[in-house]
């Protein structure tokens, strides 16, 4: 028994939590990703799985993710960034839901499986229905050698390491990092984006390492929101565009750590219902990063402040307007709107985190999860 918890304590490498160890991983965890696949100086990445398959790629009539939990928040992410890039048409699909389904699958449709452990039983299951209809499968995988990683007909590993914190964070960005790159490489080849516009993702691809370093540096800061707000008993969480699954994995984060009530929502698409619950003990998390959407989402920044409710925004580091109108800040650096999921989840990850400690939760465990559900 002593044995054991010392050998914790080491594995947890100084820190208190294998959470906030895995969070402060991700600058090295999404290095690690990059690393022998991305080239940002000769404008090249190298990815075997993509190469050797990439006529089935590129002339994909349609792309399905399949996914469960925060991998399918990666799927949803991907699916923005695929559409924009690739100009293919994709869907994200709840594994659970794919399955039981009678899923239309049509020759040349591509599946892109997405998984930390490879191990989910509802997406091994999914998987294999799609192949039986003749579907092309892609693994984005972090176990090696896992079921999901021998089931696909190519693939890309994550390396993002093990993940022990039950509730998922640096596999997340990770799985973000290799589905930009299949999605670039798909993109030059297919001509979809220009030559400049593709150099200029490279080199924001690689510098997300270092920005998110800095951003964790301000850890300290969101701590003091995250002792601010903990005894909410519900939080909102909103975002646009790119920032509308970071919203969805904001509030998912939320739940499992602190086991406090959390929605996420598109941001304009809280007129349609959650916006009733808006009073001053609401506290609203806003995904708000300088991007395409960023004038539509200051303006539902406006709605929620005339009701009252508590702003919490994640913001761009340079940006004037939203503090101006917010409670509480959190700010990530400037980055394209393309990567900067990667960077505006990490406070959402330390919120969580931060409230779940202060509530003396068992963060690595929460109740009633597993890390891997390998039973439907
Ligand atoms: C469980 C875990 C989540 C994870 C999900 C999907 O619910 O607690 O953190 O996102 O399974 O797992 P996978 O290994 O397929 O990514």
């Amino acid at each position: 028994q002593k044995l054991d918890l010392e050998l914790a304590a080491i594995e947890k490498g100084g820190y208190d939590h294998f959470m906030i160890k895995e969070i402060n991983e991700q600058p090295h965890t999404i290095e690690d990703c990059l690393r022998g696949r991305l080239d940002a100086q000769s404008g090249r990445i190298t990815m075997a799985g993509v190469e050797n398959n990439i006529e089935q790629l590129k002339n994909a009539q349609r792309i399905v993710m399949i996914a469960c939990g925060t991998s399918w928040h990666a799927g949803l992410v991907a699916e923005y960034i695929f559409e924009e890039l690739c100009r293919i048409p994709v869907e994200v699909e709840y594994a659970s839901e794919f399955r039981y389904r009678n899923p239309v699958i049509n020759k040349g449709d591509v599946i892109i499986a997405i998984s930390q452990s490879g191990e989910t039983a509802d997406t091994i299951v999914a998987i294999d229905k799609a192949k039986e209809q003749g579907a092309f499968i892609f693994g984005v995988v972090n176990v090696v050698g896992s079921s999901i990683a021998r089931l696909s007909h190519a693939g890309a590993y994550t390396h993002a390491g093990p993940e022990i914190g039950v509730a998922s964070t640096k596999a997340f960005t990770a799985q973000l990092a290799v589905l930009t790159m299949v999605a670039l490489k798909i993109a030059i080849e297919k001509g979809t984006i220009t030559h400049e516009r593709y150099m200029q993702l490279l080199n924001e691809l690689h510098a997300v390492p270092e920005k998110v370093k800095t951003l964790l540096e301000r850890a300290d800061e969101v701590k003091a929101i995250g002792l601010k707000y903990k005894d909410a008993s519900d939080f909102l969480y909103l975002g646009r565009g790119y920032n509308f699954p970071v919203a969805l994995e904001g509030a998912l984060k939320l739940k499992e750590i602190s086991y406090i009530h959390a929605e996420g929502y598109p941001a304009a698409e809280m007129k349609h219902g959650p916006i009733a619950l808006v009073d001053e003990k609401l506290p609203v998390v806003f995904v708000a990063t300088k991007d395409a959407y960023y004038e539509k989402v200051v303006s539902n920044i406006q709605e929620i402040k005339a009701r009252k409710g508590q702003v919490i925004a994640v913001v761009t580091e340079n940006d004037e307007v939203i503090p101006s109108m917010s409670n509480d800040m959190m700010y990530v650096p400037e980055a394209d709107e393309i990567v900067a999921p990667m960077l505006s989840v990490i406070p959402l990850q330390l919120l969580s985190y931060y409230i779940g400690v202060a509530k003396g939760f068992d963060v690595d465990k929460p109740r009633n999860l597993a890390k891997s559900v390998t039973v439907e």
